[in-house]
């Protein structure tokens, strides 16, 4: 039957007293959702259809579980399936699988409501592409867009419908190991890279098979937990939360993202899966938002754990009020809120806002239409980890690449340098390389660095490899060994970092050094006297002060997905010259957190002096600042200017800067532009982030960059909460990091004007 058809009256009584009964659904009713375009009047007349228990299966998500043959649904849920009590499944992927389990939904449910597959798609599927934390180095949106668009095309031809991806929360916390699925430190980047993520994971028609509904996670703040450790207590400002981390958010809920999560932590005092000023206040009414709010992994039952829910049932109807429109694997919604909205403790408005919002995704995706168009075996074998994705993760891979240090030009080798001396075990580990989420990645996809530089040195030169040490090993007993192949070698390239499950979920840590003996073993081969270069390999900004005090290069490559190796050599070896930029600062060591560029300048502005905000035993300043990346060519910035000197607070002044590539080789530069408003009514941050971009010049080449600044780009919140650009002198910077700009000035007049909402980056 189809959602428009009339229901009788007669039917609709059965159907209300006989629930899911399913052989009169069998004989009553053909499946809604073949050939039928779905409508708001007909996802109304479907719902008209529902009874309690199949609406709260339509918020009802579960965990698939991996078998020999790869994830599948388990006999219990194939149950639910068939009585229309679970609308979507998580961690269930492959066109076989997926189309079996569609086919038992359609088919021989009551409604024959399609399900909707989701799978973590974070930096790619099964051709994994760099960490979200280097893509953001890359400053380059259409690299995310791009790896999104690869994921889309990978995760959608193996039947899965909706990602829960691009993860957006700011932080500035180094200890916590989701920095790595972030974008870094700043609100301006990260809106600009969740724009691109949305983009390239929905297109533009969501019911094109080959996209993906995504998701903005997770929904707020989760990136300031206190002391770094996961899941922790956030407690902050508004001032701070609507400036730093709500941004990302907004710029997603603008390009359309069809779905939000909402964070495991509290703000303030209120769980997220409880917050109702902040979803359904800020997220829906403020900004007209109107997608899909996810719980996190069973974020809905641990209501419980933060103390504000004595039992299931409260859990449940405190988050489905709050706006938690679907439950991710706690259960409740499906087990236990049907006989709380029986007893009339959930009222049904609230239950069917929720489930209208479940039907309408699986409209976005085309699923009334043909429920199946994601079924396609075929298709899933020519999507999979073609060449063609391997070299789009390589170029991006390429683009995530930081240098950040190169005394004396060691960088890039020779091909023929004679012997190279490779040290350090991540050199050889082929399941690190992919990084934490790696999708449906496998390690033996994967090039290792050391495979790479023995596939990209010269005829002429020689590559050995010794390990040294393990990565979190406390034994030297490999150090000899490793000292002298570096003493018989022309140049050691020390391979050091954290592997993989060092960072992620779940993986915060107190220290920020290089683990185990690494540092040791660094200076054990430094101290061979050969050139050494070190590439750091890890999922947060590392502690490496003993590495620029004393090795000469060094390179930060993250972890970059199955084309690695082949990136890394490919900068080694000056086949690409590396422009990535630093998108969180690097501290000098775990003491110095929470430090971050956009910092306020307080009354005792921090200087080497005594009564200033600084240290004694550690400089204030960070070891490498945001921004931060350097190039095997050299950029000069000149004559930044205005358009105008003076501006209404209405109105937009145009920035530019002159740059010229004053090195020997062509390269990439960021180009990044920043703002202080000088005098305010409340404080503001010694520098904003309000543009980049990312270009290329021959040597001696000269471009002229510019942006253009607006009300939301010189606005702040003022002391009535109102988003305003005050009158007074603002400071606009450009330069090739947060800390190596030049300087120019206007000053805006007239009055004070509202400038709607903190936004987040412009399109680039
Ligand atoms: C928990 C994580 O916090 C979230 O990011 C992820 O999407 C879900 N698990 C599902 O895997």
């Amino acid at each position: 039957m189809s959602p428009e058809e009339p229901v009788s009256p007669g039917r609709k009584l059965l159907l209300a007293a006989g629930g899911a009964c399913l052989l009169l659904a069998l004989s009553i009713s053909a499946p809604v959702a073949r050939g039928q375009p779905a409508s708001t009047t007909r996802i109304d007349s479907l719902l008209a259809e529902m009874t309690v228990e199949e609406k709260l299966g339509q918020l009802a998500q579960y965990t698939g579980q991996w078998a020999t043959t790869g994830p599948e649904a388990s006999a219990d849920q194939e149950a639910l399936i068939r009585d229309g009590a679970v609308g979507s499944f998580l961690n269930i992927y492959g066109a076989e699988e997926t189309c079996r389990l569609q086919r038992m939904a359609v088919e021989e449910s009551r409604l024959g409501i399609p399900l909707l597959f989701a799978y973590d798609v974070v930096h790619g599927f099964r051709t994994v592409f760099p960490m979200p934390l280097a893509m953001a180095s890359s400053w380059n949106p259409s690299m995310a867009r791009r790896a999104a668009r690869v994921g889309a095309m990978e995760a959608s031809a193996a039947g899965v419908h909706w990602t829960f991806a691009p993860m957006l929360d700011v932080t500035r916390e180094p200890r916590w190991g989701r920095i790595m699925e972030s974008f870094g430190e700043d609100p301006y980047l990260s809106s600009v890279m969740a724009r691109a993520g949305v983009e390239g994971f929905q297109g533009d028609d969501l019911s094109d098979p080959r996209t993906l509904l995504s998701t903005a996670k997770h929904y707020v703040a989760y990136g300031a937990p206190q002391a770094g450790r996961d899941y922790n207590t956030v407690d902050l400002s508004r001032r701070t939360l609507r400036e730093v981390f709500l941004p990302p958010f907004r710029a997603a809920a603008d390009a359309g993202a069809a779905s939000v999560m909402a964070a495991f932590n509290e703000v303030n005092g209120i769980p997220m899966h409880a917050h109702d000023r902040l979803i359904n206040g800020v997220l829906r009414d403020e900004w007209g938002w109107n997608g899909l709010l996810v719980s996190d992994y069973t974020g809905v039952r641990e209501l419980i754990q933060h103390g504000i829910a004595a039992s299931k049932a409260e859990a449940g109807v405190k988050a489905l009020r709050a706006g938690v429109d679907v439950d991710m694997v706690s259960g409740i919604y499906g087990d236990v809120l049907p006989e709380v909205a029986r007893d009339g403790r959930l009222d049904e408005e609230t239950v069917d806002r929720a489930v209208r919002r479940v039907l309408r995704a699986k409209h976005r995706a085309g699923l009334f239409e043909d429920p199946y168009r994601y079924c396609k075996p075929d298709r899933e074998d020519a999507n999979t980890l073609t060449d063609e994705h391997r070299r789009s993760a390589r170029r991006v891979a390429r683009e995530s690449i930081v240098l950040l240090k190169n005394e004396g030009d060691l960088l890039p080798l020779s091909k023929d340098a004679g012997t190279i001396a490779v040290i350090g075990s991540l050199a050889v580990d082929r399941r690190s390389v992919l990084g934490e989420w790696a999708g449906a990645g496998r390690a033996e996809d994967a090039v290792t660095i050391l495979e790479s530089i023995r596939r990209g040195a010269g005829p002429d030169a020689e590559v050995r490899y010794a390990k040294g040490a393990g990565v979190t090993s406390t034994s030297k007993a490999g150090f000899d060994e490793a000292a002298a192949l570096a003493r018989e070698a022309e140049v050691a390239v020390l391979v050091l970092g954290e592997s993989y499950d060092m960072s992620g979920e779940a993986a915060s840590r107190t220290s920020i050094d290089l683990p185990g003996v690494q540092r040791a073993l660094a200076k054990k081969v430094y101290q061979t006297g050969t050139p050494t270069v070190a590439v750091l390999t890890n999922g947060r900004p590392l502690a490496v002060s003993w590495l620029d005090d004393n090795v000469p290069a060094i390179l930060e490559t993250w972890h970059l997905g199955t084309e690695m190796g082949n990136a890394v050599a490919d900068v080694l070896f000056g086949d690409y010259n590396p422009a990535g930029s630093l998108p969180v600062t690097f501290p000098r060591n775990v003491g110095q957190v929470p430090i971050y560029y956009n910092h306020k300048n307080t009354g005792r502005p921090p200087a080497e002096k005594d009564y200033t905000s600084r240290y004694l035993n550690t400089p204030w300043t960070p070891l490498y600042p945001f921004g931060h990346g350097l190039s095997y060519t050299t950029f000069a910035y000149d004559d930044l200017r205005v358009s105008t000197e003076r501006v209404e607070a209405s109105g937009e002044v145009g920035v530019s800067v002159d740059v010229t590539n004053t090195g020997e080789r062509a390269g990439d530069e960021i180009v990044q532009f920043y703002v202080r408003d000088s005098v305010a009514s409340v404080t503001r941050p010694v520098k904003e982030l309000r543009g980049f971009r990312r270009i290329h010049l021959e040597p001696g080449e000269v471009e002229t960059v510019t942006i253009t600044l607006g009300p939301e780009d010189l606005a702040f919140y003022n002391r009535n909460g109102e988003y305003v650009v005050e009158p007074g002198y603002f400071k606009v910077f450009a330069g090739g990091s947060s800390r190596d700009v030049i300087e120019a000035s206007f000053r805006v007049v007239g009055e004070p004007h509202r400038a709607g909402v903190a936004r987040g980056g412009k399109a680039e």
